[in-house]
Formats: structure tokens, sequence, C-alpha cells
């Protein structure tokens, strides 16, 4: 089997710290998977009628691998986004779609999707300026979460207690002169410092964590120094989560649910999730989950 794994890096520039592409080629090679890292700018492509010589990788005609991985998550970029579409459109068979990748890195949209399809997710608006605080006082209600459109890690990831602490937000970035995209949802505060990250591979869940911020923080992802133990599924956890991957048209994702007092609400889903904590507190392994995935998609015995 032949893949190639879509990344910001080259695969030699790749440290020993990126635990995720470490993890996928050592996977690989026990399991003799020819497997390469590639970044977008190895990348030549020409778009003519029949696809023939149409990805040039280093200066080069190359042939297709049998799949590709995009593993960029919330930060494709457009020329990522091309090269995914390109390679999808010869036929190589790509874990997640570019338009699945495209759908999750919109934390709006997602909700919309989300909302639609009935799932209980925080009440969320999109930000408009200048803003109304009234209203989000009245539709929302404070503490609201404020957050930018893309994202990961909880970078882009604000807790606003009160009007207050919101009018201070949005004056620094007026004078910041920065025009992002935000929303503000609903603070979800029985989920206050924990949360849920159900990890799924082709529609099963693969292992369940409960992370839990270890300095007071609200947010609990694992990349901001977050516990993380294993958690036990029940029906409403595997549904949930599942169901989100389907409704998005996920292959591969981490579905974060949030506390909502004896159930839950979904905060968002990523596309390239990292598993370096999952790893750490459940008995998995992920890239051979993948691996195993890909190869019942590609029509071979696992
Ligand atoms: N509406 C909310 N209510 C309570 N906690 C939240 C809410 N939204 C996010 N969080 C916390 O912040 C963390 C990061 O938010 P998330 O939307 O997943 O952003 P990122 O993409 O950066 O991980 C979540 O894992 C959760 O712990
Ligand atoms: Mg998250």
């Amino acid at each position: 089997m032949e893949g190639w794994i879509l990344y910001k890096q080259r695969q030699s520039e790749i440290s020993t710290e990126k635990y995720e592409m470490n993890r996928f080629l050592e996977v690989a090679e026990k399991r003799r998977i020819s497997l390469k890292i590639l970044c977008p700018e190895q990348f030549d492509l020409l778009v003519n009628r029949d696809g023939n010589k149409s990805v040039i990788v280093d200066n080069q005609y190359t042939s297709l691998p049998q799949f590709l991985l995009p593993r960029q998550g919330a930060s494709t970029p457009y020329f990522s986004l091309a090269v995914i579409r390109h390679l999808e459109r010869l036929g190589v068979n790509t874990f997640n779609s570019s338009q699945s990748i495209e759908i999750v890195k919109d934390k709006l949209y997602t909700q919309q999707i989300l909302a639609a399809h009935n799932f209980p997710v925080p009440r969320t608006m999109l930000a408009r300026y200048p803003l109304n605080i009234q209203l989000i006082e009245e539709t929302i209600g404070f503490p609201i979460v404020v957050k930018t459109i893309s994202g990961s890690q909880g970078s882009g990831v604000f807790l606003c207690e009160n009007p207050g602490n919101l009018d201070d937000l949005m004056r620094l970035l007026d004078t910041a002169k920065t025009q992002a995209n935000l929303i503000i949802q609903e603070f979800v505060k029985s989920s206050k410092g924990h949360d849920l990250r159900v990890f799924i591979v082709g529609g099963r869940v693969i292992a369940c964590m409960e992370r839990i911020s270890r300095n007071g923080d609200f947010k609990a992802n694992f990349s901001r120094g977050g516990e993380v133990k294993s958690f036990p599924v029940n029906k409403e956890i595997e549904w949930l989560a599942t169901e989100c991957a389907r409704v998005l048209d996920l292959d591969i994702t981490g579905i974060d649910l949030l506390f909502d007092g004896e159930s839950f609400k979904v905060c968002e889903a990523n596309s390239s999730p990292g598993f370096k904590g999952i790893e750490s507190c459940c008995e998995v392994s992920i890239p051979d989950a993948i691996f195993d995935f890909i190869k019942i998609r590609l029509g071979l015995s696992i």
C-alpha cells in the first residue's frame, strides 16, 4: 500500500517532537506501507482534461499514491485544498475529503450544519460590528465564549465574564485593526475546565478521553497542558460523536463534547486531530486504526 500525508512541513524537516508524524512513519514502516510526507510547497499542479501528467512533486512528474491523508486541519491553506481537490479528481482516496476539511475549518458553518440536524449545540452567533452587546446579553447571556471562526489548540478562544470584558476585547481588536470573523457562544458552565474528546475512524469510536485543565483555565485542550484520562463511552456519546462525523462527512475526526449537566453539547469537530494525549491514556494505536480503515476502503483485507 502506498500513501501520502499532506502536512505543513516536508519529511526531511520533521523533528522528533512532531509526535503524530513520527507515529505514522513508525507504524507504516512496521506494516510495510510506503508512506511519504509532503508539504504543499513541493507540488505543482497542471489542470488539463485527462489529468495525465498533471502532478509534479519536487519538479518531477509523479505517479499517484493509493491514498492521501491531509493533516493540516483548521490551518489548511487554500493551496493545500487545491492539491487535495486535484488528487481527489484524479481518483486518489482522500481521508478526509477536501469538502469536509473546508466545512469544519469554519466553526460557525459546522455549528449551522449540526444545528440543522438537531444536534445539541451551544447557542452561537456570528459577531457583527459594531457589536450589539444588549442583543448578545438577551440572546446568549453572559458569560460568553468568543472564538475565531477558525482555530485550534484553544488559541483563538476567550471567555468574557461580563459585558465589560467583551467591550474591552472589542476595543482591543479595534485598536489593533483586526477584522477577524468571530463567533459568540453560550458558555456551557458545567463543562468549565473539562470536556470530552471522542476519536472516530470510519464511523467507529476508537477512543474517548476526558480532558481536564490543570491551571484553572476554562479550556481543556491537551496541547495547553490539560490532564487526560480514558472515559467510558455510553450510547449517547457514541451516537453523538459518530453521527456528527457522519453528518460532517469526516472519516477521521476528533469530536469535542462539552458536559451539559447529565448530557452533552457538541463543541467542534477536528479534521486532523492530534493523538498524543489519547494514545497516552487509552490503549489504542491511532495510526493502526487509520491504516486498517484505509485498507478496508481500498478493498484490501486487514
Ligand atoms: N461554549 C463553550 N462553553 C464551555 N467551554 C468551552 C466552550 N467552547 C469551548 N470551550 C472550551 O474551550 C476549548 C477550546 O475550544 P474549541 O472550540 O474546541 O477550540 P479549539 O479549536 O481551539 O480547540 C474546548 O475544548 C473547551 O474546553
Ligand atoms: Mg477543540
